[in-house]
């Protein structure tokens, strides 16, 4: 009885969701809002620090867009498909339109904050409480700028609506420097030790969100770290055991995935202190780790490849790099021929085509919980 109710439960509920998802109307998201590190830059190291370089933006922008990436990220498909313009960084004071929203995400930003300058640890000075401040005055200073400008109407094409704030989506992607920052200086066992700090601030961030009126969150856990291809460069000789079937490092992965049984928890727990609230988990780790183990399935080469750049024969130059030998030859990081049969781009950001890949299972409620399409996952009174 128990069980046959259980096989119900299972079959169902999933069909129930989708159809509630089917038949009812989609939200209208006015704004999209963004936090986070280089998975989801749009624009603004390369806006506050240095430029990101040729071939970054080859394949969907033609030229450099801020983005570590070919083409584009997860959030431009969820912009996309949210029917909305693709995100402008709120530190980009040139050509940007904050009409439906801005991004405060900034490559090597950590949750908490390193007090590391970007030389000594090539973290972002924007960690995510900064981010949350930037927010604040962006709130603040465009609705004063809208209520000045009344009388010139025209001047606010590009300023969003303070009423809109409410009906935004509120989305991070944050933690993989934390981790990748720790294992570098610290050690396995610091940063497993420092993960409720991580989670504890990030929770704050959505909670200052939520206190503002937003009330549509939707966040990211974090990758698989130990796959990524520019960790695996440097290891030669691994001991028995230390890789596992797909070539990934163990230790790592094992430490991303306690982040995110801890993230996971805490979204449970955000859910009953922020009653007014939608709070959807998506489980990013899964979606990648499912396409880095199945790349040949899926069209890919294998994962470990990396589209831009120079590694080979012990020299490694990065992506737009150029780096001149002893003997005056010049090797420049230049992109592969076909990016869109790769996972990785340069080693530590994916390509488009994955981004892609991954963002048709993020979109359509596969990997998040609850199971709800984003375009449904909004918080409705009723
Ligand atoms: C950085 O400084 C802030 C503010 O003083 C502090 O709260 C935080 O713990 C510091 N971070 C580290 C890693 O020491
Ligand atoms: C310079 O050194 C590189 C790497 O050892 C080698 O591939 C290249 O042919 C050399 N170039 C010249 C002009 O000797
Ligand atoms: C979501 O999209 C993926 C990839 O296109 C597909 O394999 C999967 O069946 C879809 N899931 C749902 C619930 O629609």
């Amino acid at each position: 009885m128990e069980f046959a109710r259980l096989i119900f439960a299972a079959i169902f509920i999933p069909l129930l969701i989708n159809m509630v998802a089917a038949y009812s109307p989609p939200c209208k998201f006015k704004a999209i809002y963004n936090f986070g590190d280089s998975n989801s830059d749009t624009g603004a190291i390369s806006a506050a620090i240095f430029p990101r370089q040729w071939p970054n933006g080859e394949t969907f922008f033609g030229k450099p867009a801020g983005r570590v990436c070919n083409g584009r990220l997860m959030i431009d498909f969820i912009a996309e498909r949210l029917g909305l313009p693709l995100l402008s960084s709120y530190l980009d004071s040139i050509g940007s339109n904050f009409r439906h929203g801005a991004n405060f995400a900034s490559g090597g930003s950590t949750i908490v904050p390193q007090n590391k300058t970007i030389a000594e640890s090539g973290l972002s000075p924007f960690a995510l409480n900064v981010q949350i401040f930037q927010f604040d005055q962006f709130k603040a200073r465009t609705a004063d700028l809208y209520r000045e400008n009344k009388k010139y109407s025209c001047r606010n094409q590009f300023l969003p609506r303070s009423n809109e704030f409410a009906d935004a989506l509120y989305v991070f992607d944050i933690g993989q420097n934390d981790i990748a920052y720790g294992l570098r200086t610290v050690g396995d066992a610091q940063v497993l030790a420092s993960i409720p700090d991580m989670i504890t601030q990030l929770a704050l961030a959505v909670q200052n969100l939520y206190t503002q009126g937003a009330r549509t969150f939707w966040i990211h856990n974090t990758g698989p770290i130990g796959c990524l291809p520019s960790t695996l460069l440097s290891i030669s000789n691994p001991p028995p055991g230390f890789l596992d079937n797909h070539g990934c490092v163990k230790t790592q992965n094992d430490i991303a995935q306690e982040f995110n049984r801890q993230l996971k928890n805490r979204v449970v727990k955000l859910r009953a202190d922020l009653p007014q609230a939608a709070i959807t988990y998506v489980d990013i780790y899964a979606a990648k780790y499912g396409l880095i183990s199945n790349s040949k399935q899926q069209g890919f080469v294998d994962a470990k490849k990396i589209c831009c750049g120079y590694h080979k024969n012990g020299i490694d130059v990065g992506c737009g790099g150029i780096l001149a030998l002893p003997n005056g030859t010049q090797i420049s990081g230049t992109s592969c021929k076909d990016p869109s049969s790769y996972i990785s781009w340069d080693g530590v950001h994916y390509t488009e085509a994955a981004n892609h890949w991954i963002s048709n299972l993020l979109i359509n409620g596969s990997i998040s919980d609850p199971p709800i399409p984003i375009t449904h996952a909004c918080y409705t009174t009723s």
